[in-house]
């Protein structure tokens, strides 16, 4: 049972939710596209920078190693954070992009055959389809995906389905961006392994709402970004189960990532995580990253997502007395993200009303192209809810809405 979360309280953390926008006091409800960051994690990235910069691993003097067990502590929680066995389990990426791209380039191309299936989902963010599709190009084999119910569930008779064509790898998000929806990422992992494939989760919308435990989902691969997760940009974290990383080989050469150089007699390379993390790391991002983990631990991840689903249950009541309102995704269970498009409006023209009065919102199709196609609709207007909001928030959204839709009308 979580506690209620002060959203009050929480807010006094964010210092850039004092600011105004275009005359109005910011009402930030683009959580799902880039979190807003704790004063714990600005000043953790100042702290580094100011007083412990270096590069690390590579130094005996006192900065570097400083640097390094503060870059090597974030990756022990992160560890921890996500149920990983060992800390060489997290790899640092540059985003959960760059992750996929690199379970892609470096365990899809090894793995991945003519004529294979790699199965994904209708409800993807194009950077769990699109780097597929480029191996599938270059391999001969061929993307399925597995549909979705007009609610926005998973289509799990459609999964089965696509099951009997024995897919090499089944990649999925655990939370949609622009549904909501949450997947039952367990049973999911469990069917797809049950008949042969390799899985890897997209995390980037359930870490920063949701307890995870990778050894309990039983995923081959997990992936997060740094920024939806109240830390910073370029960086994200790939978790790979040991045996699997282990046997992949690397993507990116460079140095750190090496054992052995030689001209002559070729290169070996370092074990995990260094095997693939070439160059200098996000040093400062990784540390952040750390202390952004332990604050949404210290406010409890259970009392966010509770919060934010009151939020979304909120919205979704007040914007229902809007006539022509069609949301989109409204399966059970569903996360903090509310979805719609009205009648005779454009989601761009309500998006750009609700700006003009202090509201950040995103419009679009999110970057989930074969989901709007899915509901026939160009974009869609989204409000997507952090730790920091509060009901006042969503009744100014709410209010907004109806005025942007009053204009577009008449
Ligand atoms: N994936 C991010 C979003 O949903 C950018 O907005």
């Amino acid at each position: 049972m979580s506690t209620a979360l002060d959203a009050a309280s929480v807010r006094l953390q964010f210092p850039i939710l004092n600011r105004d926008v275009n005359g109005k006091p910011l009402v930030y409800l683009d959580h799902a596209a880039s979190s807003q960051k704790p004063i714990a994690v600005i000043e953790a990235q100042r702290e580094y920078l100011m007083h412990y910069h270096a590069n690390v691993h590579r130094g005996v003097h006192a900065l570097s190693q400083q640097a390094t067990d503060a870059f090597e502590n974030a990756r022990g929680t992160v560890q921890r954070h996500i149920g990983a066995a060992e800390p060489c389990e997290v790899i640092w990426t540059a985003g959960a992009t760059d992750a996929i791209n690199l379970v892609v380039q470096s365990w899809g191309r090894q793995n991945i055959e003519a004529g294979d299936v790699i199965l994904i989902t209708r409800m993807e963010h194009h950077a769990n389809i699109v780097p597929w599709q480029m191996l599938a190009k270059e391999k001969g084999a061929r993307v399925e995906a597995v549909d979705v119910l007009e609610d926005g569930s998973l289509d799990l008779d459609h999964f089965e389905e696509q099951l009997k064509l024995h897919p090499k790898v089944f990649a999925f998000t655990h939370v949609s961006n622009t549904l909501g929806t949450v997947n039952d990422a367990q049973a999911l992992t469990q069917r797809a392994q049950a008949a042969g494939a390799t899985v890897l989760i997209d995390g980037c919308q359930s870490v920063p709402h949701m307890r995870i435990d990778v050894q309990a989902l039983g995923c081959d691969f997990y992936v997060f970004s740094g920024h939806k997760v109240y830390g910073p940009t370029g960086l994200g974290v790939l978790y790979g189960k040991r045996k699997v990383l282990e046997a992949m080989p690397p993507w990116r050469g460079g140095g750190e990532m090496i054992d052995v150089v030689s001209i002559d007699n070729g290169t070996t390379y370092a074990g995990l995580p260094h095997k693939f993390e070439a160059g200098t790391p996000h040093i400062s991002g990784a540390i952040a990253l750390g202390v952004a983990l332990t604050w949404i631990d210290g406010v409890g991840v259970e009392s966010i997502m509770d919060h934010e689903t009151m939020l979304a249950a909120h919205a979704r009541k007040g914007l229902s007395s809007i006539e022509g309102m069609r949301f989109i995704g409204t399966a059970p269970g569903a996360a903090g993200v509310v979805s719609f498009v009205v009648d005779a409006t454009h989601p761009y023209d309500i998006g750009t009303l609700l700006d003009s009065q202090g509201v950040a919102v995103r419009t679009g199709h999110h970057c989930t192209q074969p989901l709007m196609e899915r509901y026939g609709v160009p974009g869609t207007v989204r409000a997507s809810f952090g730790a920091y909001n509060t009901l006042q928030e969503v009744d100014t959204f709410v209010a907004g809405t109806v005025r942007a839709v009053r204009m577009l009308r008449d």
